[in-house]
């Protein structure tokens, strides 16, 4: 190919002073010359590396194994930091900056002088974060996950994120040891890696290989898993390759690509989150999909990964059973296997040679593991613009409820009342927290999966309707109403709700009602008054004022769509 038509020719291939320029400093870390005038194509590495990010913190190996792989294929490898989110590390939670992030890989992408780009991902925002931003430059672009955790042992029982929440109601209830929860948690996190379940980093990976911006088996190789290194070792080779193919990530992610992405997450009955962060992808790169989508994709596709947190088993576990090419196949027919993949070749070629060595975790659609999974939709005066739940994780005899609602205006208000035993409540009502939506946390955190009070902990109780504008962590479980819309913090129905009003779900029918009258509907609204968002300055000031709806995604208005990759204009 011609040198001319390599992007990072308009830096280092210049004549004359600019060329000088943005050579000479280059220089300084011991590249010799011939590097900058062969016409290598240059790949960025955007590294999420921090150790603030344990799920991320083995990127230094991974990188020098995907440079390895750049190098053989005669690319020049060159490795940047951006923005790193770790989901158990960030107050008041990570979502809050996901679209920071975005802005920040966007710009350094564009900024610099890259032909193509790796995105090295891992914990839960820093997928959504990373594919958000490239896909508003639309480089030739792929992703390499960071892989998952081993599956933890504590008392001779498989243990994973997902016991987290176990462990919190067995530590209340007095099950279990200050001691013995300190143990768990050197227990659980014994090795490198993403959480262990179908938990939203793992949903992530599995999104990304599922839209074809992955190698097949990104999603599952474990993270400790020399295996894993070879696949970075051959995304290098690929990415090189897919610079001269001039295969950008627009000519992937397609309509057809995002509508595999959704059935796939219900076939592993994967995280909420991923709606909030499919639909932000989706707008950056142009492709239409809303709510109903969600809905109606996910409804053609039965559970078929036998994973925790809407099955039993690990991702390490899928992996050893044939990983993601495995259950790919088993919904071949459903899925749109001619789409085009980073490996050149469509999905279907990518899963020709896969094969299900163990039954127990991956089921057929004749056999699913669950007839129900994926996402259902719920419209109704209480959600006009729609809430979700996700129906495998939660208690089939509640998907149909009508019970008294009782309210915590906010998060304090909750922590303060839920454990008191004079709280008026019982297993039939139905539990709404109020301002946990994007702007009334701010942020939209993981706390819709709201803990339930002790005293009915006590007596048994498992799980309750619990009913939020908020978020869920991936490996949470209940029967959950999430992503609320419009939020409570602007003036949603779910702001009108008082103590006492009557709720009625209706899962199989999608909807969700506060059963008050229109009237006394209309009262309320007019007595609402916002609450107090006290962010003068800064980024939270800037996020308030631009940040959507769950329903489109949770963006920013100013950042859907792409502003491409040419830069006009010189440093100097
Ligand atoms: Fe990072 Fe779960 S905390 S993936
Ligand atoms: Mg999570």
């Amino acid at each position: 190919m011609s040198e001319k038509k390599l992007r990072s020719h308009e830096w280092y291939g210049r004549k004359g002073k600019d060329g000088f320029i943005y050579r000479s400093w280059m220089k300084n870390q011991g590249f010799p010359h011939h590097l900058f005038e062969g016409g290598k194509p240059v790949i960025g590495i955007c590294n999420t590396w921090s150790e603030f990010t344990p799920c991320n913190a083995h990127f230094k190996d991974l990188a020098a194994a995907l440079k390895r792989g750049i190098w053989e294929a005669g690319g020049f490898p060159l490795e940047f930091p951006v923005m790193s989110l770790g989901e158990c590390s960030i107050k008041p939670t990570a979502m809050l900056f996901r679209n920071l992030a975005s802005m920040d890989v966007e710009e350094s992408i564009r900024a610099n002088a890259m032909d193509g780009v790796v995105l090295m991902c891992g914990c839960d925002k820093t997928t959504p974060s990373l594919v958000m931003g490239a896909a508003s430059v639309d480089l030739p672009t792929l992703v390499l996950s960071g892989g998952p955790m081993l599956v933890g042992r504590f008392k001779g029982k498989k243990i994973g994120t997902s016991d987290v929440w176990r462990f919190a109601e067995d530590f209340k209830t007095g099950k279990l040891s200050q001691e013995e929860f300190i143990e768990a948690e050197a227990a659980m996190s014994r090795s490198v890696g993403h959480c262990a379940p179908m938990g939203t980093a793992s949903t992530m990976a599995a999104m990304v290989e599922a839209l074809g911006l992955a190698l097949p088996d990104n999603a599952t190789i474990p993270a400790a898993d020399s295996r894993r290194k070879v696949l970075a070792h051959m995304a290098g080779i690929r990415i090189v390759e897919m610079v001269k193919e001039d295969l950008k990530m627009s000519k992937i992610l397609n309509r057809k690509a995002f509508e595999n992405a959704i059935m796939v997450n219900a076939a592993l009955g994967g995280s909420t989150n991923f709606i909030l962060h499919l639909t932000a992808i989706a707008k950056r790169i142009g492709v239409d999909i809303d709510l109903t989508d969600f809905d109606k994709f996910s409804a053609m596709i039965p559970l078929i990964a036998n994973v925790q947190p809407s099955g039993e088993h690990w991702v390490e576990d899928l992996f050893y059973a044939g990983g993601l090419p495995a259950v790919l196949k088993e919904i071949k027919d459903k899925i749109h296997v001619d789409n085009l993949t980073v490996t050149g070749k469509t999905l279907g070629e990518n899963i020709e040679g896969a094969e299900c060595y163990d039954r127990n975790l991956i089921g057929t659609l004749d056999k699913p593991i669950k007839p129900d999974s994926g996402i259902a939709v719920l419209k109704g005066n209480l959600c006009p613009d729609g809430a979700v739940i996700k129906p495998s994780a939660a208690s089939p005899n509640l998907l149909k409820h009508t019970g008294r609602a009782v309210v915590f205006e906010n998060i304090d208000e909750y922590k303060a009342k839920i454990d008191q035993p004079d709280l008026d409540i019982d297993e039939n009502c139905v539990m709404v927290m109020k301002n946990v939506g994007p702007k009334g946390y701010p942020g939209m955190p993981e706390v819709g999966n709201m803990g339930l009070p002790s005293k009915l902990l006590e007596k048994g109780i498992k799980d309750m309707v619990r009913i939020s504008d908020g978020r869920m962590s991936g490996t949470g479980y209940g029967t959950v109403i999430l992503h609320v819309s419009p939020e409570s913090a602007i003036g949603g129905p779910l702001a009108l709700v008082k103590n006492g009003d009557i709720i009625e779900l209706d899962v199989p029918n999608r909807s969700l009602n506060l059963l008050i009258s229109d009237e006394e509907m209309e009262k309320r609204k007019k007595e609402f008054k916002p609450i107090e968002l006290p962010y003068e300055r800064g980024y939270v000031n800037l996020y308030l004022d631009r940040v959507n709806q769950a329903h489109e995604g949770v963006d920013f208005d100013f950042l859907q769509g792409s502003s491409g990759s040419e830069v006009k204009r010189d440093s100097h």
